[in-house]
């Protein structure tokens, strides 16, 4: 926290601080108003008998979110906020705030999301987009460290990537249809074969009609593609991956894993245990033991995955899905030609699936086959096919949504609080 080193550096000294009262609590003689400084709440004195009774009444009235810049000394203090307080002397007021909506009573989720534009200033929320912000450098971190090239890939796209049910159209010119991309992986794949390991991480879209705690409509994915790379090393580099951006929150934003009263033994605990690679024939069959019923071909919902990873006692790979309800470009299985080389991340507790990931068909002749079982038009991945015609490789990759990642290690139980500005399907403002 670039702000607390400089005030740690001039403890004891003269300071000027500028922000927005949070709020402002005490007595008639000694209150403490609550200073939000780049993101942080400090503790500002205003004692009476120093200022005056003027200076002191003006400064104690002032409504929640007006803009200041206070001048005064930085004291050292073991029981305020990150053992440091400012004794104010004098100060002025930028821009005064009335009736500011949201309050510290308790709001609707519906009212808070209509109002996310000041909501983003509440305390939980600056924790949630300090963690969401750490997150997205450490996974940048994380793989360049291993050698990984970012290879921006494009939003406005001509080709489905994952199902024609999804899709967000609009009207490119005189081409025709572009879609919104919901995956960069295809376009990734391409860039496997110039640099070997590369990744993407941008916006992706998809117009599903689900209304669950896990889905939006407009979601950041991080997907990473690697050469000469089998299913296994792919799921070996996930683990290692989530595990090493777990404990980079952990050792970076404790403060706002204690804000949000996350707990951390969750998080330690998934860092520490090995994340076993279940069957999706095995799963089925803990399913049916316990109870559910359900049968071969089937998907995994929610509620499902919950008591498989209850079972295990914490994060699961689901892994080898029947083939029909996976994506085209997933390679068969060659041990069981009903199933298909992939696996899903799925986190306990109701986090649910944050990565999805496979080995990738290679085979040019199975693959144009799914592509024209799937009904997708055949000469959109001309080019993609061409990757199969000229120095094909084995080569897997993986997606991570970001959101639900954030969701996860905050324990905040929805993705919309993970996104600053959250779409929808029944909400596209602020
Ligand atoms: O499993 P998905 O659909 O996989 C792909 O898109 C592959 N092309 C990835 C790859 O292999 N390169 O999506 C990957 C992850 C999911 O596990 C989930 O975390 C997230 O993206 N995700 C969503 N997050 C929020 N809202 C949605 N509607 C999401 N759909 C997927
Ligand atoms: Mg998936």
């Amino acid at each position: 926290m670039k702000i607390l080193e400089v005030l740690r550096q001039n403890l004891g000294k003269e300071a000027v601080l500028e922000g927005w009262v949070h709020g402002i609590r005490g007595n008639n003689h000694l209150k403490f108003l609550q200073l939000r400084v780049q993101g942080h709440i400090l503790q500002i004195v205003l004692e009476k008998e120093k200022l005056g009774e003027d200076l002191f009444s003006l400064w104690k009235g002032l409504p929640q979110e007006t803009s200041v810049r206070l001048r005064g000394e930085i004291l050292p203090n073991e029981k305020a906020p990150f053992g440091l307080e400012m004794h104010f002397q004098n100060g002025e007021v930028l821009g005064i705030s009335k009736d500011f909506p949201i309050t510290p009573k308790e709001h609707g989720p519906d009212f808070l999301h209509n109002h996310r534009h000041l909501w983003l200033r509440s305390k939980r929320q600056l924790a949630i987009m300090r963690i969401r912000s750490e997150l997205s450098f450490a996974i940048r971190l994380f793989l360049r460290e291993l050698g990984y090239v970012l290879v921006d890939t494009p939003i406005l796209t001509g080709s489905v990537g994952e199902s024609a049910g999804t899709l967000f159209e609009t009207e490119y010119f005189d081409l025709g249809k572009a879609y919104l991309a919901q995956t960069g992986q295809l376009y990734l794949e391409t860039a496997i074969f110039a640099h070997e390991k590369v990744y993407c991480f941008g916006p992706t879209f998809r117009a599903e009609k689900s209304k669950t705690k896990r889905h939006l409509t407009e979601f950041w994915m991080l997907e990473v593609e690697t050469a000469f790379f089998s299913q296994e090393k792919n799921q070996d580099l996930q683990e290692h991956m989530l595990k090493r951006l777990i404990q980079h929150i952990l050792e970076f934003c404790y403060l706002d894993l204690a804000i949000l009263d996350r707990d951390i033994k969750a998080l330690e605990k998934l860092v520490s245990k090995e994340i076993p690679r279940v069957l999706y024939k095995e799963a089925l069959d803990i399913l049916q033991s316990a109870g559910e019923n359900i049968h071969w071909g089937e998907d995994i919902n929610a509620e499902r995955e919950d008591v498989l990873t209850a079972h295990f006692g914490g994060a699961i790979f689901l892994c080898q899905f029947p083939k029909e309800i996976k994506a085209f470009y997933m390679k068969e299985n060659p041990m069981d030609s009903k199933t298909v080389l992939s696996a899903d991340l799925i986190l306990p507790d109701s986090g649910g699936e944050v990565i999805g990931g496979s080995e990738r068909e290679e085979d040019l002749s199975l693959l144009e086959e799914k592509i024209s079982r799937e009904g997708l038009p055949k000469g959109n991945y001309d080019w993609y096919l061409d990757l199969r015609k000229y120095g094909s490789v084995p080569h897997s990759g993986f997606g991570l949504g970001l959101e639900r990642l954030v969701s996860w290690i905050s324990g905040v139980g929805h993705v919309r609080e993970c996104i600053p500005y959250p779409r929808m399907i029944y909400r596209i403002t602020p």
